[in-house]
């Protein structure tokens, strides 16, 4: 739990069975991988995929200290996939792919690696509707992910554009402005002024899509 700094719990809305490879987006300290490997069995497989030296270090101690064997970390970039095509049967991801500068090619490589018929199930941060930017900016920074956040809408018509379908962005958890008074205050901010800009703008977010399964489509621009 230590090492876990996520925005939502995508183990527990995913549904995952056992025998099935499962690829953790920004697996941090791997606590998600674990969860998910226990889940899948010994016939089945955990990737975490993680940058970080750091984050792959603690997540390998914390395999060790959960004695689990079906489970191997990644050190790569979720926009460079080191998986080949076809190859996973559902992506997870807590809390991570906000940060990307790319999420384009975030939600290509999720389509490219995933199997046909493969499910993504990821847990992020999304906003609702036009605000003003600097007001996004300060609350996403007291959220924790630097500004990088996607409009909901937008998260749907990305992945559309990668080529997924059946996209469904289910809040789960909608802040309110009193969750963020505190901060907002402390960056100069007039918060009961902005109260309306920010109640219910802001979400964590289940967030699902499933890779067709048609054996003649291969990508986003060549279903037929
Ligand atoms: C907010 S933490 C979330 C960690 C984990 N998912 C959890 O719930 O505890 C973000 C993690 O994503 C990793 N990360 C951020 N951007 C990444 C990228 N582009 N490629 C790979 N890893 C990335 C960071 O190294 C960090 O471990």
């Amino acid at each position: 739990m230590l090492a876990s700094l996520g925005c939502g719990n995508p183990t527990a809305l995913a549904k995952l069975n056992a025998g099935e490879t499962v690829l953790d987006l920004g697996s941090g300290g791997g606590v998600d991988v674990l969860l998910s490997a226990r889940r899948v069995g010994p016939t089945g497989k955990a990737y975490g995929l993680d940058m970080t030296d750091e984050m792959l270090a603690l997540a390998n101690a914390n395999k060790v200290k959960a004695g689990v064997t079906n489970v191997e970390f990644l050190k790569g970039e979720i926009e460079h996939i080191p998986l080949p095509d076809n190859s996973v049967d559902v992506i997870i991801s807590n809390c991570v792919i906000n940060l990307s500068a790319d999420k384009d090619a975030v939600l290509r490589e999720a389509f490219r690696v995933l199997k046909p018929g493969g499910r993504f199930a990821v847990s992020d941060v999304v906003t609702r509707g036009e605000m003003l930017p600097e007001i996004r900016d300060s609350v996403l920074l007291w959220v924790g992910c630097i500004a990088g956040a996607l409009e909901e809408t937008d998260y749907v018509i990305k992945l559309g554009a990668a080529g997924f379908g059946d996209v469904e962005v289910q809040p789960t958890r909608v802040y309110k402005v009193e969750d963020a008074r505190e901060f907002l205050s402390g960056q100069g901010l007039d918060v009961d002024a902005i109260a309306p800009q920010v109640d219910g703008k802001f979400l964590s977010a289940f967030i699902r899509a499933v890779k067709p399964a048609s054996a003649s489509c291969c990508g986003p621009d060549c279903c037929d």
